[in-house]
């Protein structure tokens, strides 16, 4: 989920507290047939070392694993279930809308209303809906180029905007110069167009402007990085993306996949868009929208959308995409998610994000946590003293050794972490008393495990 290139975290022996012999039994098999095991590589527990629990059910805020494991979800999904997993209204919703037919490849009416539900949330003025965040951000970048008729994209390191190929590259030697790719597979033809900057730097969004301006066809960005933890923007920052690419004719694309809908009720342009007077000229949706099943949108001011297939030139096509069962799942859960659902996520967030800092103080372990909204992060900081993160190199100075530590004891006491040390932890409005209760308990143990593993610098019998 994450951006790629993250340092990998020594693995770690599985705990034993568990029976999981079902689960390895399925990973054994899943790998015979499937790279790695997973359909996505952070399932993998890569970066945590062990086995990774293959899942039977979930209910509210709970899963239940194939060997009868139950684990308070703190990964919702990577962020969908904003209401829970099985809320009773999305599922009759859902089934109600299936047995009038799965896929039309014709338009119906749950698109329109969730289109309409999405532009009143947001300054959008039109969306078209797509199948995957990925070809959400993807579908936005072309179009922003078609309307420009510019080829240069800028991104931030640490911002991960899915596996669009452009966009899975690395900074080149210098601040403004070309990206190189991120990733084998993809060719530095497509990286050539790519700039990558560090977060929050003004000077050298400033610089890249400067140099390239008359040649960027747009700036994309997390509207909250929470692809390497959450790393707040800084006051206005926002606000000045959205003013420098204006000065340069270049489009601001927010990337909403994770935050839309899920840190406000309009996601992350909810808390400082409308009172600040700024607006992205693109924005991309995902996770949410869906309520669990594969739907995302980008959308944006009117003129530029307009330029979208078959209004205007720019093609963009989808088999699946505004599928009606998708379209369904992801409308009752926006009409679901009221003030008082994200009250309660927030409220929910704040309970596990407090417990988590005390029981790591308490411990000795040095970290730092930071929050936008109802969305949160734990880094465990290498080094004492560091009061915030700011962008990737800071986010990339941590200890994940420590973080797989403290992973392993919160699964064994039944909490189920993002499986890496660079990812949000999510929450639900179905987080209850009895789930933050598990999740409470079970920290300081954690907390202790990760304040037991030995400094990479000591050495042993004088080895190192
Ligand atoms: C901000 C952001 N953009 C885009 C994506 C890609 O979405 P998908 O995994 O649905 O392709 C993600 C996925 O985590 C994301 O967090």
């Amino acid at each position: 989920m994450g951006p790629v290139n993250l340092p990998a975290s020594p693995s770690t022996p599985q705990s034993t507290g568990r029976q999981t012999a079902r689960s390895a039994e399925l990973f054994r098999r899943a790998r015979a047939v499937t790279p790695g095991g997973v359909n996505s590589p952070v399932r993998a527990f890569a970066a945590v070392g062990g086995t990774p629990r293959f899942i039977r059910g979930a209910q509210g805020a709970w899963l239940t694993d194939v060997d009868g494991n139950e684990y308070v979800d703190l990964v919702c999904s990577w962020g969908p279930m904003l209401l829970g997993h099985a809320h009773p209204q999305v599922l009759e919703a859902v089934m109600a809308a299936a047995s009038r037919g799965t896929s039309y490849g014709a338009p119906a009416e749950a698109e329109v209303e969730l289109a309409e539900e999405i532009v009143a949330r947001t300054p959008a003025d039109a969306v078209r809906l797509v199948s995957s965040g990925t070809e959400a951000t993807m579908s936005a970048i072309r179009l922003a180029r078609g309307f420009t008729g510019r080829d240069v994209v800028v991104k931030f390191a640490g911002c991960y905007h899915g596996h669009v190929d452009s966009l899975l590259a690395s900074s080149g030697s210098g601040l403004a110069t070309f990206a190189v790719p991120g990733t084998p597979g993809v060719p530095e033809d497509f990286t050539r167009h790519t700039l990558v900057l560090p977060y929050n730097d003004r000077a050298a969004v400033e610089a890249a402007f400067a140099e390239h301006g008359d040649r960027i066809a747009c700036l994309i960005t997390e509207a909250t990085p929470g692809n390497m933890g959450i790393v707040p923007p800084e006051e206005g920052f926002n606000r000045f993306l959205h003013e420098t690419c204006a000065r340069h004719g270049a489009l601001l694309v927010s990337d909403e996949v994770m935050t839309g809908f899920r840190i406000t009720r309009q996601g992350r342009w909810g808390l400082d868009g409308a009172v600040e007077g700024w607006r992205p000229d693109l924005m991309t949706f995902g996770k949410v929208m869906g309520g669990g099943f594969p739907a995302a949108a980008f959308g944006g001011r009117a003129d530029v959308m307009a330029h979208l297939a078959p209004e205007g030139p720019v093609y963009q096509a989808g088999t699946l995409s505004g599928n009606p069962v998708a379209a369904t799942a992801g409308l009752t859960t926006l009409r679901l998610a009221d003030d008082a659902v994200y009250r309660r996520v927030g409220d929910a967030a704040r309970v596990v994000r407090e417990a988590a800092s005390v029981a790591l103080t308490e411990a000795g372990v040095p970290h730092v946590v930071q929050s936008d909204g109802t969305m949160f992060s734990v880094f465990f900081t290498a080094a004492d003293g560091v009061t915030a993160v700011r962008d990737f190199s800071g986010a990339s100075a941590q200890r994940t050794d420590r973080f797989a530590a403290f992973f392993h004891t919160m699964l064994d006491h039944g909490v189920y972490l993002p499986p890496s040390a660079f990812e949000t932890w999510f929450l639900s409005s179905a987080h209850d008393e009895r789930a933050l209760d598990r999740v409470v308990s079970a920290l300081p143990a954690a907390a202790r495990a990760a304040a037991a593993v030995p400094d990479p610098t000591d050495t042993k019998d004088g080895v190192r």
